[in-house]
Formats: structure tokens, sequence, C-alpha cells
């Protein structure tokens, strides 16, 4: 157990961080909104193997969220969030109000255009720009060495590694591959929606990404794999499908026609089941 620091306000992270500095020492970052499982603290362990000392923040940022999505009902549970902090020895948790990141008269905007656009974005209107304006207030709170998202949001990471190099943010941007359960389903926060038999047909959007890389990277028509996946996850019980896409990895372009194999592909796709919205995303090797 470690005696973990915790701060409400930006001046306190600021002072803690800038006496760790004044020392010598190297910061990572780790944004979360909360509700911490396994992928959270893997990343915790590994922002643990590249710093002095970590700090994570909790704060389930209204702004990436739209009217008519989760807000209200994301899960909050900072008594128990706090105890992992703990054991992972985690130094300072930053869990600020919303008033404190947003206060009266707050009138700026993070956008990034580019990765931001098609796939989430399309479904998400103003879901990036929150994300981008968060994440960019966190950055520039902490300063950090290095800061630390999964790559189960592999758009965010995108986003968030145009912003950080177009804003000259001095900080290195890592994304660490996603963690799943034994059974291939992404660990996610809102995994805790799904019924018991929602739970047990999610596996199967893993199994289908799986199963599209493995023809796409054997030469299989992208068009025609995309197309039966979609088919796949809807008989599944899959509805609706938001995307099932190739991307270039880095810039999430549409790749060209018969690009070649130095360009390196990735899956991404969003579904719902039940009232569940599901992302993940595989590599084409
Ligand atoms: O991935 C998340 O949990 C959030 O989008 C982030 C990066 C903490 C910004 O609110």
């Amino acid at each position: 157990m470690s005696d973990l620091k915790i701060v409400r306000t930006i001046p306190e992270l600021r002072a803690t961080v800038t006496a760790w500095r004044r020392d010598g020492q190297t910061v990572a970052l780790v944004p979360t909104m909360g509700a911490l499982h396994e992928a959270h603290m893997t990343l915790m362990q590994e922002a643990r193997s590249r710093a002095d000392r970590v700090v994570a923040t909790i704060f389930v940022n209204p702004t990436q969220f739209a009217e008519n999505e989760d807000l209200s009902t994301y899960p909050r549970r900072e008594a128990k969030d706090i105890e992992r902090l703990q054991q992972d020895e985690i130094d300072l948790l930053f869990a600020p109000d919303v008033s404190e990141i947003y206060p009266d008269g707050f009138a700026t905007s993070v956008t990034v255009k580019g990765v931001s656009e098609g796939l989430c974005g399309d479904h998400r209107p103003g879901h990036f720009a929150g994300v981008a304006t968060v994440v960019t207030k966190l950055l520039l709170q902490t300063l950090p060495d290095v800061a630390l998202f999964g790559e189960k949001d592999f758009q965010q990471l995108q986003v968030i590694k145009s912003l950080t190099r177009d804003l000259d943010i001095p900080v290195k941007i890592i994304g660490v591959p996603t963690v799943r359960e034994p059974d291939g389903l992404a660990m996610s926060s809102r995994n805790t929606h799904l019924s018991a038999d929602e739970r047990i047909l999610a596996p199967v959007l893993h199994q289908i990404l799986t199963e599209a890389a493995i023809k796409i990277s054997a030469g299989d028509d992208i068009q025609q794999v995309c197309s039966a996946a979609v088919i796949g996850l809807r008989e599944a019980g899959f509805a609706p499908v938001e995307y099932f896409e190739v991307r270039d990895a880095a810039t999430l372009a549409v790749p060209e026609q018969n690009s070649g194999p130095k360009q390196s592909l990735r899956i991404l796709t969003a579904a719902w089941l039940g009232a569940t919205r599901l992302i993940d995303n595989i590599a084409i090797a």
C-alpha cells in the first residue's frame, strides 16, 4: 500500500509535480474516467516502469458525452478506485470537480481535424473535441514526461498524438495494447452495463475482428471481408453495427486500393449490444 496523495485542485497538482521535478524525478500521467479495471491497472504499471512518479486522474469529462449519451449512468466508484490506486502504489490522484476543469466562462475547445473525422467521430458528434480539450488541459496542468492511453480507444489515441504534436506539448504519448478478458472481450468500464446474456455474446466482436484480420492479411478483398463481418455481427445480435472499417493505422485515412505491404492497417469497429456500445480494433499483420 502506498501513501496515495489525493488532490482536487490544479494548484495542488502543480505544487506536487513541481516539487518532484525540483528533485530531478520524472513523471508519468494516466488520465482515466475512473471505474478502474485491469486495463487501467496495466496502464499504471506501464507508467510506473517509465517514470519515477505516477499521477492518475479520475474525471468523468462531461464535454465528451453528447446529450443523448450515458454521462449520468457512467459508472462512478471513487472509494474503490482509490483502494486500487493505493495497492498499485500510485503517487498522486488528481480528481477534480467539474468546476475546477470548466470554471464559469470557460469558452475554449480543441478540435483535431483528420483523425477525429469518420468512425466514432461520425457517430459521436463533439466527442473528440471534448476528449482533446480535457486531455490538453490535463497535460498542461501536469506537464508529465510521458502519458499513457489504451489502444482500445485507437482513434482517441491518434487524436491525442496529433494534438500533442500540433500544439508542441512536450510529452511522449504511449499507446498500451488492449487488455482483454480470457474470452477476448476488450476490457471497458461500460462492460458492466451488459446483461448476462449480452456478456456471453460480447466476445464475438473480437472473434469477428480476428477472422477479418486473418482474411485481409491473406489477400482477401477488404470491402467484401468488412461487409461479411457486418452481416456476421448482425446475425450474432449486434444492432446497430455503426462501422467495421479498415484504416491506415497512423492517419486513419481510408487505405489506397492495393496500398501494398508497407502500409500498416488496422480494422476498427463499433457496435451495440442492447443498450451498450462496444468498440474494438485489431492490427492487420
Ligand atoms: O479514455 C478515457 O478514459 C477518456 O476519454 C480520457 C482519455 C480520460 C479523457 O477523458
